[in-house]
């Protein structure tokens, strides 16, 4: 048997599998583990299944110990784990595409309806008791059919973003390293553009991409200043692709129209300049959080865990 760590709560049906056929150490709490225990818990682990909210880094690996074979996030994202530490020490990485595709491409299509409708700002009038009545002028928002959705980073989530958005009328246009393959760009009706072109015409610009220090920062100062001043920007991928505090001073100075966050570049902390502007919707990183995907997600991790113990090739691995 060998000794699995899981480093937060996961659903019991990827737990229950890992339990089958190893120790498991699993952090119970429903508070994230401290990086002090957690180097204490990993000491001694062959696998490590982690979350994002884990730094995997060297100073980690050395504590699990030379025996270490592989680490297994619970998320599509590994930007949490230093890959290349995990290389130099033959420890294989795994994430989880594919599953949580539908819900993450849920929540960016619920942001562009929130922020581009102000629905945030509207309940927020209700919930205060604000004297309102209905007027003809009264809290109008932008209308998506017809305008132009641009995506940056054309993989599962952005497609499946782009087909919800489509459904809503909006035009497609994206921007990744290669175009597309050719029934799926015209299954979508979706324009191949340069990164810059997209900025620049784009009525609502999503971002899809993975974080990677080639995209911190992607959207910064130079590129939020490019956008239409009647723009949106939606990010559902990770918060350091957005320089926040540009963003803040960018809708501050009225240079876009407004934004729909779930992820935030210093999370758990937002950024207080957003949480003093009405055309900031803001949401706690809920992308794959329905019942379904979560439990997908530790099923597929604990099933690439297992794999790699057993000796087999893990389906998910993200090291070669
Ligand atoms: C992921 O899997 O990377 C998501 O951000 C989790 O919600």
């Amino acid at each position: 048997m060998a000794k699995v760590v899981v480093t937060g709560k996961i659903p019991a049906g990827g737990l229950a599998r890992l339990k089958a056929e190893h120790d498991v150490l699993a952090w119970e709490s429903d508070e994230a583990i401290s990086r002090t225990e957690l180097l204490q818990m990993v000491s001694g682990a062959d696998a490590i299944v982690s979350l994002l909210t884990e730094k995997i880094d060297g100073e980690l690996l050395t504590a699990s110990g030379p025996q270490l074979k592989s680490v297994s996030n619970v998320a599509v994202g590994y930007n949490n784990i230093d890959v290349p530490a995990c290389e130099e020490r033959g420890v294989l990485v795994t994430n989880t595409p594919g599953v949580l595709t539908e819900a993450t491409a849920d929540i960016a299509m619920a942001l562009i309806l929130m922020s581009t409708r102000r629905l945030g700002e509207g309940e927020r009038v209700i919930r205060a008791q604000d004297p309102w009545q209905w007027g003809m002028f009264y809290m109008l928002g932008m209308g998506l059919q017809g305008r132009q959705l641009g995506i940056v980073g054309m993989g599962q989530i952005g497609i499946a973003t782009a087909r919800r958005a489509k459904a809503f009328g909006m035009n497609i246009a994206y921007t990744r390293r290669s175009p597309l393959e050719v029934d799926v760009a015209k299954d979508l009706d979706a324009k191949f553009m340069s990164m810059d072109e997209l900025i620049e015409s784009s009525d609502v610009l999503s971002l899809h991409c993975p974080y990677s220090p080639a995209t911190h920062h992607l959207i910064s100062e130079n590129q939020l200043a490019r956008m239409k001043p009647t723009a949106y920007l939606i990010n559902t991928a990770r918060g350091p692709i957005v320089d926040e505090q540009a963003l803040v001073d960018a809708l501050k100075a009225g240079q876009i129209a407004g934004v729909g966050l779930d992820v935030f570049e210093h999370e758990p902390k937002v950024n207080p300049g957003l949480l003093e502007l009405d055309n900031a919707v803001l949401i706690p990183h809920l992308g794959s959080a329905t019942v379904e995907t979560r439990a997908a997600m530790a099923d597929i991790a604990a099933t690439n865990a297992l794999a790699i113990l057993a000796g087999k090739t893990a389906p998910n691995l993200v090291t070669s």
